[in-house]
């Protein structure tokens, strides 16, 4: 009986060790991720350059491995980010997280100041008399989100544009009460002057 129980003792240390082992890929499991799943779209370091991906660089790492886990789920829907989710481990997941997030995020630049401006009050004060939540107050002032809220701040602007009208007609499938209240009140020129404002802040 003591020897069975020793035995068993043994067995869980080994699993534990092999567990601990697996919770650390190698960071060459993870380049290889990069440059032969993310690459194409993201970029090397998540700086995608088509406005239609967004920058991966700098986003919260909690958000990143949550977004992950949706679309390997499928709660929340994509054709090309499901597939790329396929046989990915968890712990694969939350090092792509941690690599991407630590990248650098470069802005983009937006020159119309009127529309900058614009952007910059919805984002602000929101509009009250319509309902409407300043974004801040979720999303921060700088717009840096937080653990498991994204950043805006230097995203593509025809990606949060996009993802601002899926809120609308709740058509991103997850967690999207908080959104589409927001942003089922906003108008097409609301939508992108906002987009357009973050998409420049640093
Ligand atoms: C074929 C293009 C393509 C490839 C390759 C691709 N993605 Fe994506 N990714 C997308 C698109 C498109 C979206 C936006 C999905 C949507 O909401 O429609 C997205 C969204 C994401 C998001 C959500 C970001 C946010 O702000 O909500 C994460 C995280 C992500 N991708 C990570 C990855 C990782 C990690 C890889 C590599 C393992 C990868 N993607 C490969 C196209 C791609
Ligand atoms: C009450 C809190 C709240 C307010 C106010 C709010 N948001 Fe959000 N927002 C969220 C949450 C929570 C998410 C994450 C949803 C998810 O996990 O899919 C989110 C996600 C987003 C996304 C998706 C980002 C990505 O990378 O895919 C965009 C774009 C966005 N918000 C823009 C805005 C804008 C613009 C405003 C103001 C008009 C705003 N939000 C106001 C809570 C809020």
């Amino acid at each position: 009986m003591k020897l069975a129980l020793r035995r068993m003792i043994a067995l869980f240390a080994l699993a534990a060790a092999c567990a601990a082992g697996a919770a650390t890929p190698a960071p060459e499991r993870i380049g290889e991720l990069v440059r032969t799943r993310c690459y194409t779209c993201h970029g090397p370091t998540g700086q995608s350059s088509n406005a239609d991906f967004p920058k991966l660089a700098g986003q919260n790492a909690d958000y990143l491995v949550r977004q992950m886990f949706n679309f390997q789920t499928r709660l929340r829907k994509s054709t090309e980010m499901e597939k790329e989710m396929t046989g990915l481990t968890g712990n694969d997941i939350e090092e792509l997280a941690k690599y991407f997030s630590r990248q650098q995020l470069v802005p983009g630049k937006p020159a119309d100041a009127a529309l900058i401006e614009a952007g910059r009050k919805i984002y602000l004060a929101g509009s009250p008399e319509r309902g409407i939540s300043a974004c801040a107050v979720c999303h921060g002032d700088m717009a840096r989100g937080a653990r498991m809220l994204p950043r805006l701040a230097g995203q593509h602007a025809r990606y949060l544009a996009i993802q601002l009208r899926r809120f609308a007609e709740q058509s991103r499938t997850t967690d999207q009460m908080l959104m589409h209240s927001v942003a089922s009140k906003m108008t097409e020129d609301e939508i992108w002057a906002v987009s357009y404002f973050l998409s420049g802040l640093d």
